[in-house]
């Protein structure tokens, strides 16, 4: 299977509706679930020519993690929904494909089952409002293994989805907070009072895991966020999936990386679904790039496989992309291989 949208078309095929809908879903009319998509397809790449690529190199780093490719995997909700085997497999297949993956909060299996498979990976965190809970999960994390924190900054609520009501899953699924099993849970639990002070909390809390802050859609909040002691931040508006009408993450990435310099590594997600895109990513200056619902689609019709299977593909098509612009690495990559629409803002 090649491309994300053919592994979409599968698990539409293979999932209940309920569960396809649940993770297809934007928020309020899908608004920012279009605009992220079309925003990829209007930067150009402009191809240097003449270049001798006979040798391309995908390999790159995250926060000084080795990975096999700038395509990594985003924290999802409940992958048991997709498949039986869970983060397990998600987990599983992501390191085979030499990638990082990203454990959510609202999780469908253990620290432990998750970290036995893992290969490098990072946990996302919620704040919640019960802060003893939050803070067990995050010394769970990094006894278990974690190499960095993502806290997700864009859900002091959770919006309300286009096409579903409650999350489809029952009670008898497992969850990594077992004392988020209610039905009923999804946005009850987030603490709406978060600040910048927490990203200090988090670290200290920790004892000094990078916190990378995942949800970051404007320049002022970036340069906040790394003044306040965030290794990293990640621009990304939930898939689309929190506010609609947010701006999309391809509009967005060049002005946080123009407020942060080279103060730290940017990320970004959202609408990511080719080599291409992951490309014209790093041209508007994301060190990497993440993809959250083509990983679900892999695992719900492919297992453990299918995600490795995924990512491979995705990592391929990256080589073909930098081969055909001339670029033998992923730093070779810079701001004048994208061209963006007028009155869109590059990079600085
Ligand atoms: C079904 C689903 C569940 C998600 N759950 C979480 C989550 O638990 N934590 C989080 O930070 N982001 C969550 N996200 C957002 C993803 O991390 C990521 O930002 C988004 O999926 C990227 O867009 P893409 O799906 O277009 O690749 C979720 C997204 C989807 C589709």
């Amino acid at each position: 299977m090649a491309s994300p949208a053919e592994w979409e078309q599968a698990a539409r095929a293979a999932l209940p509706a309920d569960v396809y809908d649940y993770i297809a879903t934007g928020s309020g009319v899908e608004e920012t679930l279009a605009g992220n998509d079309r925003a990829w397809h209007e930067v150009a790449l402009r191809p240097r020519v003449l270049r001798d690529v006979s040798d391309v190199e995908t390999a790159t780093s995250v926060l000084g993690t080795p990975v096999a490719s700038p395509v990594l995997v985003a924290p999802t909700g409940y992958h048991r929904l997709a498949h039986p085997d869970g983060e397990v497999a998600t987990a599983k297949g992501t390191a085979e494909a030499g990638s990082l993956f990203v454990l959510s909060t609202r999780a469908t299996a253990s620290l432990d089952e998750v970290a036995a498979v893992a290969g490098p990976w990072w946990m996302q965190h919620y704040l919640l409002r019960d802060r003893d809970l939050t803070a067990e999960i995050v010394r769970g994390a990094v006894d278990a293994g974690a190499r960095a924190l993502v806290l997700t900054a864009d859900t002091p609520y959770v919006a309300t989805k286009a096409r579903v009501g409650a999350v489809p899953v029952g009670p008898s699924v497992p969850r990594l907070v077992p004392a988020m099993e209610t039905r009923d849970d999804e946005g009850t639990w987030q603490d709406p009072a978060v600040t910048f002070k927490d990203i200090g909390w988090l670290r200290e809390l920790s004892g000094g895991l990078p916190v990378v802050v995942k949800g970051v859609l404007r320049g002022d909040d970036a340069r906040a966020c790394v003044d306040a002691g965030a290794a990293a931040v990640w621009v990304s508006n939930h898939g689309a999936r929190q506010l609609d009408g947010a701006i999309p993450t391809a509009v967005a990435l060049p002005q946080v990386r123009a407020a942060v310099g080279e103060a730290c590594e940017v990320y970004v997600d959202g609408g990511i679904r080719t080599g291409r895109d992951v490309v014209r990513a790093l041209a508007l200056g994301a060190t990497a790039a993440f993809v959250g619902r083509p990983a679900l689609w892999a695992l719900g019709t492919g297992g453990a496989d299918g995600v490795r299977e995924l990512l491979t593909s995705l990592q391929a098509e990256v080589a073909e992309t930098l081969a055909l612009c001339g670029c033998r690495s992923v730093s070779d990559v810079n701001a004048d291989l994208a061209a963006v629409p007028p009155g869109r803002a590059m990079r600085g």
